[in-house]
This record gives structure tokens, C-alpha cells and sequence, in this order.
């Protein structure tokens, strides 16, 4: 049949019993016996209430670890249980934000948030777009829900609420709750209520709506929908009410009843969130939540369903496609590398030619500045013999004058006036030339 034409269908009638009526029964216990899992995000100020309210949701003590207000920044700390409610195995992680609220610029605070929910999409699409998956029996730590703890002490949101709120709406289901909202007067309630619903519509923020398109639950769930922001109050405290034991928080005054419904909206938040809209959450969470960071994710890797002439593209083109462009920026890469590399080589071509030169120049001038030297002292070795060469001359003479003399005495002992004052002058001419050459 070709691609488009519609199929025609017939509807036959069964002579008896088949056995395909079975076929939801087979599912139930198939997903029975793989268990569910569902991961709860809480969003609120150090000490609103969060750990509390899960404490009191689940009708349990979960590990407690209070936050201190000196963080530096917002940190996530997730928790997994395993519960067991009948035959039904539920894996559940509950994730509290640590130090939100606290730092004095809270323009980052949602980052981390983001930055979480992020993170366990993109191991869900790395299991996906593994060769060997193996989802059936993968741990899936999406975030199914936000439940975003609002002070109850205020007239309206905070911007970091809102703010944080806004970023998060395209990525997961937010139910907002007023917490503690056992320090608020009735009226006081009401009014807020009223005040942050129309903030958030006015801000374009995106919570969770209770379906109702499936008939059985879209009377309570449209009623729901109007109870939004849930009015909590959570407590561990067991408290004597008649006979019966109940959940409740003792005042001078009197106490509230966590499941009280005029007291609070506790019992309308579990209703919802456990008994009524737990799948319809998780199926959000994969079918928009999910489906939209993988449409981001893939486009951005440069998948596409159709190419430029709108004809339907498959994975095998996308994938040449991908091929060719990583191979023409690869060799890109590597001309640039290689220009690069040529450059440097260069520039240390010329660094070097450079010392040498100035080595070259270095040793010239030592070579002059050698020679200069060299001509000095030969000069000066030139005038010492020269001197030497007269002293040796004048103390030849003297010597020759002086044997003359002795020569003279000798042989006339007697000597004239004249002759004697020569003979005595002698020595004083000689220790002159002597004192020449001292010097
Ligand atoms: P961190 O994890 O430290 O950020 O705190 P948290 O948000 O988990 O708050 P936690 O549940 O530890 O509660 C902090 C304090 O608030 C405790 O003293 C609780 O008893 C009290 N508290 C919790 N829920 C309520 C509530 O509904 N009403 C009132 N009045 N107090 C509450
Ligand atoms: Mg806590």
C-alpha cells in the first residue's frame, strides 16, 4: 500500500471467547512486578516545611538532614526509597533544594535546578541513543514533579519565586503550595491565593494543570484546579482528637489537623498528586517535558525530520550529512592548526636569528676591544726594551768609563785635582741611570 492512502478497516464479529480482553490485566501485572518509580522535586526556603510535608505525604520518617543558611550557593540533595504500598513497589526519590533563598544575589538560585533536571534527561537520552539499551530496567530520575514551597508570611510572590518558577515551567510540572499555612488567617489565605494565581498568569508561568479530558477524574480535577496554590500544613506529631489519633500541630489555642480539609488543603495535595494524577505526571513529564529537551538536544546535534526541500530526512542522511560537516570543520581545524604552527615556528626563526646577530655583534666588539688591548701592550713592551736597550747602553759606557778610571789610578798614584773631581763624580751619574729604571 502506498505511504498516505488510508487503510480500510472492517470490523468482524468473534464466535466465541479469544482471550485478548486480557491484554490490560497482562500490563497491570507486568508493570506491577517491574515496580514504578517517582521522583518528587522540592523547591522551597531553608525550613519551609519540605522535609516535614514529605514526611507527612508518605506517612513515614525519611532521612532528615536540616540545611544550614550559610550556603554559598543552591545545591540539590537527592534521596532514593523504596516503598511498598499492597503489591505495588515504588521507587521514589524526593529531591530538596539545600540553601535557597539564602544568598544575598539570587539571581543564580534557579541555575541548579535547571542544571539537575537537565542532568537526568540527558542520562535518559544517553540510555535511548545507546546501541544496547536497556530502559526496561534503567532508574528513571527524571523529575515528575515540582512542588514549589511558597511562604506563607507575604501579601504576594517573591521575584525569586516567580523567577524561579518561570525557568522551570518548560521543563517540569510545578504544583505550588503555601506552606505552613497554619500561620495564616483564613481571610489572609484566600487573599494570597487569589494574588499569586494572578501573578503567575500575568507573568506567563506555566503550572501544572489536573487533566481533564478523561471523564473519571475530570470533575474532581477541574475542582482542584481551582484550589491552586494547595494550602499544606505538615507535622510528625501524633496528636489525641476524640478517640482517634491524628497528624496535627498543638497550639496554646488548639490544634490543627494536617488532614482536616477545613484546616488545610493536606488531604486535596496527596489526592491529587498519589491517588488521582500520579501517572498523568509521569507521562507529562516523558511526553512533553522529556520530548521537548530531546527535540532541543537532537536539532541542536544537527538531527533534523526533514531536509531543506521538506522531503522527510533519515537518520542515514543526517548522519552523512553530520559526517561531512564534522569533516570539513575537522579539516578546518587542522589548516588552522597547522597555520598556526607554521607561524610559530616563524616567529622562533626570527627570535633566534635575532640573538644570534646580537651574539655575532657581542663578539665583535670583545674581538676589537681585544685587539686594542693586544696593541697597547706591545706598545708598552716596545718602549720598555727600547728603555732597557738605553740603560744597557749607558751602563756599558759607564763600566768602560770606570775601568778607564781604575786603569788610570793605578798606574799614577798621585793624581791632579781635575782627574779626582771626574774619578768622584762617577758613581752619582750612575746611580742616575740606575734611578731611571726603577722608575
Ligand atoms: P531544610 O531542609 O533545613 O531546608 O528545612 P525544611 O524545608 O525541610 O523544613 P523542615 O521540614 O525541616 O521544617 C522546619 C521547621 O518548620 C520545623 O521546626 C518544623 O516543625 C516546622 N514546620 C514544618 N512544617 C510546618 C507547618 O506546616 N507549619 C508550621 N507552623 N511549622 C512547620
Ligand atoms: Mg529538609
Amino acid at each position: 500500500m502506498a505511504t498516505g492512502e488510508i487503510e480500510e478497516k472492517r470490523t468482524v464479529e468473534l464466535s466465541g471467547h479469544v482471550g485478548f480482553d486480557s491484554l490490560p490485566d497482562q500490563l497491570v501485572s507486568k508493570s506491577v512486578a517491574q515496580g514504578f518509580s517517582f521522583n518528587i522535586l522540592c523547591v522551597g526556603e531553608t525550613g519551609i516545611g519540605k522535609s516535614t510535608l514529605m514526611n507527612t505525604l508518605f506517612n513515614t520518617t525519611f532521612e532528615n538532614e536540616e540545611a544550614s543558611h550559610y550556603e554559598q550557593d543552591v545545591k540539590l540533595r537527592p534521596e532514593t526509597y523504596e516503598l511498598q504500598e499492597s503489591n505495588v513497589n515504588l521507587k521514589l526519590t524526593v529531591v530538596h533544594t539545600v540553601g535557597f533563598g539564602d544568598q544575598i544575589n539570587k539571581e543564580e538560585s534557579f541555575k541548579p535546578i535547571i542544571d539537575y533536571i537537565d542532568k537526568q534527561f540527558e542520562s535518559y537520552l544517553e540510555e535511548e541513543l545507546k546501541i544496547k539499551r536497556s530502559l526496561w530496567n534503567y532508574h528513571d530520575s527524571r523529575i515528575h514533579v515540582c512542588l514549589y514551597f511558597i511562604a506563607p508570611n507575604g501579601r504576594s510572590l517573591k521575584s525569586l519565586d516567580l523567577v524561579t518558577m518561570k525557568k522551570l515551567d518548560s521543563k517540569v510540572n510545578i504544583i505550588p503550595v503555601i506552606a505552613k499555612a497554619d500561620c495564616i488567617s483564613r481571610h489572609d489565605l484566600d487573599k494570597l491565593k487569589v494574588k499569586i494565581m494572578s501573578e503567575l498568569v500575568s507573568n506567563g508561568v506555566q503550572i501544572y494543570q489536573f487533566p481533564t479530558e478523561d471523564e473519571a477524574v475530570a470533575e474532581i480535577n477541574s475542582s482542584m484546579n481551582t484550589l491552586l496554590p494547595f494550602a499544606v500544613v505538615g507535622s510528625s506529631e501524633d496528636v489525641k482528637v476524640g478517640n482517634k489519633m491524628v497528624k496535627a500541630r498543638q497550639y496554646p489555642w488548639g490544634s490543627v489537623q494536617v488532614e482536616n480539609e477545613i484546616h488545610c488543603d493536606f488531604v486535596q495535595l496527596r489526592e491529587m498528586l498519589l491517588r488521582v494524577n500520579m501517572e498523568d505526571l509521569r507521562e507529562q513529564t516523558h511526553t512533553h517535558h522529556y520530548e521537548l529537551y530531546r527535540r532541543c538536544k537532537l536539532e541542536e546535534m544537527g538531527f533534523k525530520d526533514k531536509g531543506p526541500d521538506s522531503k522527510p530526512f533519515s537518520l542515514q542522511e543526517t548522519y552523512e550529512t553530520k559526517r561531512k560537516e564534522f569533516y570539513i570543520e575537522l579539516q578546518h581545524n587542522e589548516e588552522s592548526m597547522r597555520q598556526m604552527f607554521v607561524n610559530k615556528v616563524k616567529e622562533t626563526e626570527a627570535e633566534l636569528k635575532e640573538k644570534e646577530k646580537e651574539l655575532h655583534e657581542r663578539f665583535e666588539q670583545l674581538k676589537r676591544m681585544h685587539q686594542d688591548e693586544k696593541k697597547n701592550l706591545e706598545e708598552k713592551r716596545r718602549e720598555l726594551e727600547e728603555e732597557m736597550n738605553a740603560f744597557n747602553r749607558r751602563k756599558v759606557a759607564a763600566e768602560t768609563l770606570m775601568g778607564q778610571a781604575l786603569q788610570g789610578c793605578s798606574q799614577q798614584p798621585f793624581k791632579k785635582d781635575k782627574d779626582k773631581k771626574n774619578f768622584f763624580s762617577l758613581p752619582s751619574a750612575c746611580s742616575l741611570t740606575s734611578g731611571r729604571h726603577l722608575n
